[in-house]
This record gives structure tokens, C-alpha cells and sequence, in this order.
């Protein structure tokens, strides 16, 4: 059978070698064999029995959290008769399914305006996607959503949504996984970083050559980025693909807001010296590595996001900055330790009232498996880390005045 790496073989032998943007394009979202088509690994790459887990996997607060900004955004909107959640990136739908039993339970009329859109580029009729459709939409189900008011496509152009709409874009963990191109220092100039074979075992293979386009050469420059003054070897990634995504998934959005949650950070932050290596990452079965080429759509492949670049995307297309904060400080300012507090009472009441008995000692387990989930959503070192970016468009000073930034 024919694997993805036969196929990326194939095409450097008749094409020449490939930028590690377009090798990153295949391993990720070949058709069949990417890794998030589900093919590669002919499992759920996601998730504690996955590759790497997210943020919706530590604990249900983190969208409790999410869904208190998009709610409180709806709120500043005046409470529009319909307001749409756009997800790219969604997944297997964790925050879809959290936001959904916020408004359930807490927040019913907004719940009646919300409509909720999930776009993934898992093809449509993989096993993937067929099984995390069925999940979803019995958790949804269970949750009594109304009929007509989630959809899931795979390109927003094929979406129902509005050709103006007002709501919100909200992302996790997808700027990440957009490809990227590789640069390295050499010989006191930027090369790029192509995928070959290599001459003698026929394997992939990195070899440098010119930028392939005078965008990438430019990049760097543009950010102000010292790169000449550092040493020969200095690599980093250049996602050139960010703001056209960023355009195609606003460009119905007439009024509201974008949210968009990932690792990375600011230009300057991003292009250090020290970050001699760049960002670029695999996963597969919980475990790092930096072996880039190894098993082509067997690995989770993954750079770290330039915010800078989503901001000035953001204002050449009408989207105005609101804030740029950590995740920790976010869910800080949405409630997540008094919500975490208040559902460890309710859930766990004999955790503190009746220690010594067995129903104490196991509500007291519980509740401790409970915070020390809510400690790993606000580890600056991880998940805290993480940048969550706001950006309006259309919206009044008042309406800008989000609760996860203020
Ligand atoms: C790292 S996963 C994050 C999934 C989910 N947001 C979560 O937090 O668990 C990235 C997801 O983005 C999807 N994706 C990547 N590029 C995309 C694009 N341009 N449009 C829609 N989905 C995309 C991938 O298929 C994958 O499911």
C-alpha cells in the first residue's frame, strides 16, 4: 500500500525538492493520508488517547470560561435577535459542546440567539469526521440544542451563515497547524529550508537553498527581527498563509469579534536569538520530538504563532485590536477559580464538611483532581502561557470592553 511518504516522494523525484511548507501541507491535511484527515494514524489524533491533548480536554471550565466572554459579547451587542459563533479549527468540538451547556443552563436567551458554526478540514466523509459528528451531536442532544442551530462544514464557504453576520470567531490551537516555511541563517543570509531525498538512502531529507518568495526574504526585516546579528544556524518558521486565513474566516463577520487562542507570541518575543532552533515541534503519543521528516502524517506537526503578524493582518481588514493577554489572565478574569470553587461545593460537599468519612475522602479527592485541572489551564509554563487575541470589527468603545481583557 502506498504511504504518504511514497506520494512526497513521488513528487520531489518529478518535481524537485519541496519548501517544508508544502511537505507541513501534506503530512497535516493530504486528503487521505494527513495526519488531521485521520488517515495517517487511522485513529483520533486528538486527546488523551491521541497524540496531545487541548485545553477542552483538561476540564469543561475552560469553555465555561469561553463561553462567558462570547456570551458577555453578545450582551454588548445589545442582545442581537441572532448572534453566530464561527469555530475554525473545531476539531472533535470540546468547546462547541461546553459553550452549548453554558448557554443551556446558564444563559437561555442568549442560547436562543446563539447559531454555531464548526469548520474543520477533515474531510467531510472520513471515518474521523463521521465519528466526532455522531458524538457531538448526541452530547448536543442530550443537551436538548435546538434543531438548526449547529453546523459543521469543512470550508465556511459552504457554510449557512449569513453574508453578514455579527457574533464571533473563536479559535483554539488552529494558527499552529497552519503550515509554515523554514529559514535558516547561512553564510550570513537566509536560506530556506526544502525537503529532498537524500542522494545515497533515498530518505527525506532537509537542504537549503534561495527563500521562495521575496515575501519570506522580506519577513523578518519587516518585524525589525536582528537575524543578522545572530550566528549561522538560526532557524525560525514563517507562516505565510495567517492573515489570508485570518481574511477568509472574517470576511462575512459585519459586526462582533475574533478570539483566537494559541501558543506563540509577539514578534519581537517570537524572533529571539536564544530560540536558536525556532519553534517547530511533532507529537505523537504525548511525547515531544524534533524529528521533522520522521513518519510523514503519523505525527502532529507544529509551530508557534506569530501574533504580531495576526494583529496587522487583523487591521488591514478592519479588525481592531482589543487586547492581547495570556490564557491565564483571561480565565482568571472570567471566574475560572470562583466558578471552580463554587462547583467543587456543589459537586464535592462532603470534601470539607466530612473529611474523615469515606464520602469525604472521595469528594475530597475529587475536588482536588478538580483544581489541580484549573492549575494546569493556568501554568504560566503551559496551557497559562498560551496568548488569547481579541480583535472587533464594527463594535462600539463600549462593546470593547471584554471581560477576559479588562
Ligand atoms: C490542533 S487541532 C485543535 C482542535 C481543537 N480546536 C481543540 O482545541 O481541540 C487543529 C485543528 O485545526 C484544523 N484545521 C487546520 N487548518 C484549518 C483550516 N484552514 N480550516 C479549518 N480547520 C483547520 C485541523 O484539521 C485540526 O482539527
Amino acid at each position: 500500500m502506498e504511504t504518504l511518504e511514497d506520494i512526497i516522494r513521488e513528487e520531489i523525484s518529478s518535481a524537485g525538492a519541496i519548501t517544508f511548507a508544502r511537505f507541513m501541507e501534506l503530512a497535516l491535511y493530504h486528503p487521505t493520508l494527513g495526519y488531521y484527515s485521520g488517515g495517517g494514524v487511522g485513529r483520533e489524533p486528538l486527546g488523551w488517547s491521541g497524540d496531545y491533548f487541548t485545553s477542552g480536554d483538561v476540564h469543561p471550565l475552560w469553555g465555561w470560561c469561553v463561553a462567558r466572554q462570547l456570551h458577555q459579547m453578545w450582551q454588548l451587542l445589545g442582545q442581537p435577535p441572532r448572534f453566530d459563533v464561527v469555530e475554525p479549527g473545531a476539531g472533535r468540538g470540546l468547546l462547541a459542546r461546553d459553550v452549548w451547556r453554558y448557554a443551556v443552563e446558564q444563559a437561555p436567551e442568549w442560547g436562543a440567539a446563539l447559531r454555531y458554526t464548526l469548520v474543520d478540514r477533515a474531510p467531510p466523509d472520513s471515518p474521523l469526521r463521521q465519528a466526532r459528528q455522531q458524538r457531538l451531536f448526541a452530547e448536543l442532544n442530550a443537551l436538548a440544542v435546538h434543531d438548526g442551530a449547529v453546523w459543521v462544514v469543512n470550508d465556511l464557504a459552504d457554510s449557512d451563515l449569513p453574508e453578514r453576520f455579527t457574533g464571533c470567531v473563536v479559535s483554539n490551537e488552529l494558527v499552529d497547524a497552519l503550515p509554515v516555511h523554514l529559514l535558516q541563517k547561512q553564510d550570513g543570509a537566509l536560506a530556506e529550508v526544502y525537503v529532498t531525498l537524500d542522494a545515497t538512502s533515498g530518505r527525506l531529507a532537509e537542504t537549503l537553498a534561495a527563500p521562495s518568495s521575496p515575501e519570506l526574504a522580506g519577513y523578518l526585516d519587516h518585524y525589525s527581527v536582528p537575524w543578522r546579528d545572530y550566528p549561522d544556524g538560526w532557524r525560525c518558521e514563517v507562516c505565510l498563509e495567517a492573515g489570508a486565513w485570518l481574511r477568509d474566516v472574517t470576511n462575512r463577520l459585519g459586526q462582533g469579534y475574533t478570539l483566537l487562542i494559541d501558543y506563540g507570541d509577539t514578534a519581537t518575543g517570537l524572533y529571539t536569538r536564544d530560540r536558536r532552533h525556532g519553534t517547530l515541534a511533532v507529537y505523537t503519543r504525548h511525547q515531544m520530538s524534533e524529528r521533522l521528516l520522521a513518519q510523514p502524517g503519523q505525527q502532529d506537526i507544529t509551530a508557534h504563532v506569530n501574533f504580531t503578524a495576526l494583529i496587522e493582518a487583523g487591521e488591514d481588514i478592519g479588525l481592531n485590536l482589543i487586547g492581547l493577554t495570556t490564557q491565564a489572565e483571561f480565565l482568571r478574569k472570567l471566574g475560572i477559580r470562583e466558578e471552580a470553587e463554587a462547583l467543587a461545593n456543589r459537586l464535592y460537599p462532603y470534601a470539607n464538611s466530612e473529611r474523615h468519612t469515606d464520602r469525604g475522602q472521595a469528594d475530597y479527592l475529587r475536588q482536588r483532581t478538580l483544581l489541580s485541572a484549573v492549575a494546569t489551564l493556568l501554568n504560566p509554563a503551559g496551557l497559562g502561557g498560551f496568548r488569547v487575541l481579541a480583535q472587533q470589527r464594527a463594535v462600539s468603545e463600549a462593546g470593547q470592553q471584554l471581560l477576559g481583557f479588562q
